[in-house]
């Protein structure tokens, strides 16, 4: 969602906003801004639309300065237009401002201010913390920024810049990150790290209700009672550094091929190969712990909901403990009896999805174990719960997740794994597992150059479709979820996923000739019940795109077109099964001409409820 870069140094501020924005842009926007100060005049530009297409219109000349700030909206309150881009500014134009987050009273003070003789501009919330940073944040910007802490309710990120103090960014942050980013003889501040590539080389991680006020030699942090902090750095380390294609066409391309990669160095970094175990001595819950859980409750959205479908099923199979998968946001509305006993498990790339941090606020509430599975270990959740598995997948920035999904369903198999052997269930379908582990790689890197012909002739049927049907069973239930979820976010295509045995309950009657559908078939007892399904399809004309363990005589007989994967355990297959449908949805938006690391209406970190 929104994005926040500002800059205070010895360069130009603009081309460093600029690139800030472009790097920021991975997170879904509508539009976009910068402010700078030149010393003497602060100056805004912002409007609708792309970087690419606003900064050429961005005058160097007229925006020359060494401190501004620079956003990306992704709009909630008002429309997506110039007026309610950010920075935003006060009446006299003496303050200007980015936000990222929602102001929840924003009605109140904005009638309070109205009553005061202040006229709104803009329809947006981030107006009414210009106003009355505006009234002290010259004479005194701390007093100012605290003012803003005690009167507003929500969560927020801010950075501004006063026309009166041309050398300095005042950030204030509550809920949503921000990030100090220090270099040399310059600072920085932003919502994400990636932002800050190549300029920053170690980072401080603003707290919750804390004044910054950053200028280019020193960098001063306050809590809300205005008393200095101790500001702690950490170094940017090298993998969190990546930003380019690596000679893909986009980011999803890459992060699609980085997998054999990503899974190799998670499954070496956590087994015990002497001992054929999974290490988890860094987690709070040792195997005492294990043994004192009666449930497990697995919250997440969207694809990283989908891991949680299998994580459950993983727990419960092999550790024997009830598990659930939970959509975070519906999860407060059930009142879950939580207790120390209930294991929360949050599952999230960013870390900083705002329902998934509020399910885990729950759940801290009523006393229950955390844990969570990320790939962002410094984020909101991680700060929360009591202990992290970190996916190691690296950055991700294409919108669409793919190598985020195969390290969450590693990390939950090895987790379930240890848990199993915590609870003493082991058994012989886990050591089946933990043996072909190092499998997984070589098998995704088979996958993926097997299955890439056979992809282009299924995009040529498909391309056109307005529908499609995901189908699979077990744990490749998820799979048909998280496949058709990638199809429909970059292509546009309509797409649903089912565990196949609901087909006859509904979704066959959409079943005809323009209707694909995609069935996974490629393991376990489920695999002779799936080509049953495949010929109900076949019988109504459906065309089918079949996943099947390389081998398979019969696929070809009942599939119009077969992917074949390399055949795994059960438990292992959705790692390797996703990888071809990723690969579908993404040459099928290729086709379409989608845009497809940035597609429309979503965003990468979803920070509001
Ligand atoms: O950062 P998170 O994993 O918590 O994000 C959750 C979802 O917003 C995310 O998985 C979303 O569904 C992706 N666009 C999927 O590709």
């Amino acid at each position: 969602m929104c994005g926040i870069i500002g800059y205070v140094g010895r360069s130009q501020a603009l081309p460093v906003l600029v690139q800030g924005i472009r790097l920021l842009s991975y997170r879904g926007y509508d539009s976009a801004g910068v402010a700078v100060h030149d010393g003497t005049t602060l100056r805004i530009e912002k409007d609708r639309g792309r970087i690419s297409d606003l900064a050429p219109r961005w005058d160097p000349a007229t925006l020359a300065g060494s401190t501004g700030i620079g956003h990306t909206r992704w709009a909630t309150h008002g429309a997506p237009n110039r007026v309610n881009a950010h920075p935003q500014s006060d009446a006299a134009n003496v303050v200007a401002v980015v936000h990222n987050g929602i102001l929840e009273n924003d009605l109140a003070l904005r009638e309070e201010l109205e009553k005061a003789g202040v006229t709104f501009r803009s329809d947006t919330d981030t107006e009414v913390f210009a106003h009355l940073f505006a009234r002290d944040g010259g004479k005194d910007p701390v007093a100012a920024a605290r003012e803003l802490l005690d009167r507003c309710h929500g969560h927020f990120a801010l950075a501004f810049v006063h026309a009166d103090h041309p050398e300095r960014i005042v950030a204030v942050r509550r809920g949503s990150p921000l990030l100090l980013g220090l270099g040399v003889r310059e600072n920085l501040v932003a919502s994400d790290l990636r932002a800050l590539a190549g300029r920053a080389d170690a980072v401080v991680e603003l707290g919750d209700d804390q004044i910054a006020i950053v200028e280019a030699d020193d960098v001063r942090v306050l809590d809300k009672s205005g008393s200095d902090v101790e500001v702690v750095r950490r170094p940017v380390e090298e993998h969190e550094r990546e930003t380019d294609k690596a000679g893909f066409a986009h980011f999803m391309a890459k992060e699609i091929h980085e997998q054999p990669e990503r899974q190799y160095e998670l499954v070496h970094g956590r087994m015990d190969t002497v001992r054929g175990h999974a290490r988890f001595d860094d987690l709070p819950l040792q195997a005492a712990d294990w043994k004192r859980i009666e449930r497990v409750d697995l919250v997440a959205c969207g694809t990283a909901y989908h891991a949680c479908l299998y994580g459950a099923y993983a727990l419960e199979r092999l550790a024997r403990i009830p598990a659930r998968a939970l959509m975070a946001h519906e999860y407060d509305a059930r009142q879950p009896r939580l207790d120390d006993r209930t294991l929360v498990i949050a599952v999230s790339q960013s870390g900083e999805t705002a329902d998934t941090k509020v399910a885990v606020e729950l759940a801290l509430r009523e006393k229950a174990r955390t844990l969570a599975v990320l790939n962002v270990p410094h984020s909101a959740i991680g700060r929360l719960v009591e202990g992290v598995v970190d996916m190691h997948a690296g950055p991700e920035v294409g919108v669409a997740s793919t190598k985020a999904y195969t390290g969450m369903l590693t990390s939950l198999l090895l987790l379930a794994l240890a848990a199993a052997e915590a609870r003493g269930t082991t058994n012989d379908e886990a050591r089946e597992l933990i043996a072909a582990l190092d499998a997984v790689p070589d098998a995704i890197r088979r996958t993926l150059a097997r299955t890439e012909g056979v992809v282009a002739d299924v995009v040529r049927e498909i391309y056109r479709a307005g529908n499609m049907l995901y189908l699979g069973r077990g744990p490749d239930a998820a799979t048909a979820l998280e496949g058709a979820l990638k199809m429909k976010e970059i292509s546009y295509i309509h797409a649903e996923g089912y565990p196949a045995g609901e087909m006859k309950h509904g979704p066959i009657a959409l079943v005809s000739f323009d209707m694909p559908t995609v069935a996974i078939a490629t393991a376990g007892p489920w695999r002779d019940r799936m080509l049953g399904n495949v010929r109900e399809v076949k019988a109504r004309d459906g065309l089918v795109v079949l996943l099947a363990a390389e081998g398979d005589v019969d696929a070809p007989k009942v599939a119009d077109f077969v992917l074949p994967v390399p055949s795994l355990p059960p438990l292992l297959a959705p790692i390797v099964n996703v990888v071809p449908l990723q690969v579908l949805a993404y040459e099928t938006a290729k086709r379409r001409g989608c845009d497809i690391d940035q597609p429309r209406n979503l965003a990468k970190t979803v920070t509001v409820q």
